[in-house]
């Protein structure tokens, strides 16, 4: 289908897919190689990818019997908003890479499921487009822009500028990702962005000024691509969106948040794509909660591909969770149909954990439905 159809392809899902692990042997499937590595891929030895995914499977769930869960619901509130349910799309780079229909596909999606959607900066549709094609869906959730740091803070200036004007709720910045992980998978693939693929949003970076022989370049270049603390009171200054902070797994930088002015948390090791051998999200996840004392909403992702997976994370603490390579699996599977499938498929088994948990409302998820091993 041509990339400037408003329509997406509808595309039929594969028998046999009815977890979102199904979803991900599809894709793999269905991906070439380097295109998979690069989805699926995290950094080094992929020791946190792997954590994530263990840390929740290694909490057990308490059932609670012969409770009344009359009038039982999913419902919750994030920044002043009330959700259908606590689950929304993580920001992933580059969809088109999966699907000629790329983040339209995935918007419709998640606005059919009424999931909160994050566009990555790195989308390769418009974030305008975006806007366009899900804002006035009344059922729809959350609509967030990912924002990573430019070097010109003209560019941070225009971009979010922009994502207000379009109608986005939040600016989410990325703080974990100051340098790209060390990619084995990818470099061992030979993956590189096809041509026609690009992050369309993002105007071409300045070039960076070279290190002095000896020095780092990778340091050289962080101080004009990274933020620091000190950026955060100016982004607040140049918007009247709140500023959500994703990747932050240390207790006293999530201190450090709130006092910065930051609306929401985003616990998140970027799925273990850039700095591999971190703890699990789940596992620093209630000492967050602790640290944070309830001042701020804390959002959690990596690994969680299981309705119980999200029972847990709002039992440790989290008041929503956001899933990353699942909806990239669907989008590769099936366009907007399958990301649909996705979304539908985690909120089921939600409901289902939840009513078997005792558990009326998401209020009644604490750490007594909860066992460590
Ligand atoms: C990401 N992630 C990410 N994060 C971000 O802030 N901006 C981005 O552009 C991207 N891009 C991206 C691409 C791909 C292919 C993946 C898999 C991930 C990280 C993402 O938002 C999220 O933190 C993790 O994906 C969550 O872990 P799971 O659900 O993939 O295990
Ligand atoms: C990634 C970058 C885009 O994880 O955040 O691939």
């Amino acid at each position: 289908m041509p990339e400037s159809s408003a329509v997406p392809a509808l595309s039929a899902l594969p028998p046999g897919v009815v977890t979102l692990d199904d979803h991900e042997r599809a894709a793999q499937a269905r991906l070439d190689a380097a295109t998979w590595a690069y989805v699926h891929g995290g950094a080094g030895d992929e020791l946190t990818a792997g954590r994530n995914r263990q840390a929740w499977q290694a909490r057990s769930l308490v059932p609670r019997v012969l409770r009344d869960l009359t009038g039982g619901h999913t419902r919750t509130t994030l920044l002043g908003r009330t959700l259908a349910h606590p689950i929304l799309i993580a920001p992933t780079a580059f969809h088109r890479l999966v699907h000629p229909d790329g983040e339209l596909a995935t918007a419709y999606a998640a606005a059919a499921q009424g999931a909160g959607l994050v566009l990555s900066a790195q989308a390769t549709v418009t974030l305008e487009s975006v806007a366009t094609a899900i804002g006035a869906d009344a059922t729809r959730g959350p609509l967030w822009f990912q924002l990573y740091w430019q070097r010109a803070r003209d560019a941070v200036r225009q971009l979010v500028a922009r994502a207000e004007a379009a109608g986005y709720e939040a600016i989410v910045l990325t703080v974990d990702a100051s340098s790209s992980g060390a990619r084995d998978r990818e470099r061992r693939a030979g993956f590189q962005l096809p041509p026609g693929i690009t992050a369309v949003n993002l105007k071409p970076a300045p070039t960076t000024s070279a290190p002095t022989p000896g020095d780092s370049g990778l340091f050289t270049r962080l101080p004009e691509g990274a933020p620091t603390w000190s950026d955060i009171a100016w982004l607040r200054s140049i918007t009247r969106l709140p500023i959500v902070l994703k990747g932050i797994l240390h207790e006293a930088d999530a201190r450090q948040a709130v006092h910065e002015g930051a609306a929401a948390i985003i616990v998140s090791n970027h799925g273990g794509r850039t700095l591999d051998t971190t703890p699990a999200t789940a596992t620093v996840l209630p000492r967050l909660a602790d640290a944070v004392g309830g001042a701020v909403p804390l959002l959690v992702d990596g690994g969680i591909r299981r309705g119980t997976d999200v029972a847990k994370a709002l039992a440790l603490g989290a008041s929503a969770v956001l899933i990353g390579r699942p909806v990239i699996y669907g989008l590769a599977n099936a366009g907007a149909i399958g990301v649909a499938h996705v979304l539908r498929l985690l909120r089921d088994e939600f409901e289902i954990a939840m009513a078997l948990c005792g558990c009326r409302t998401v209020a009644d998820l604490s750490a007594d439905v909860l066992l460590q091993a």
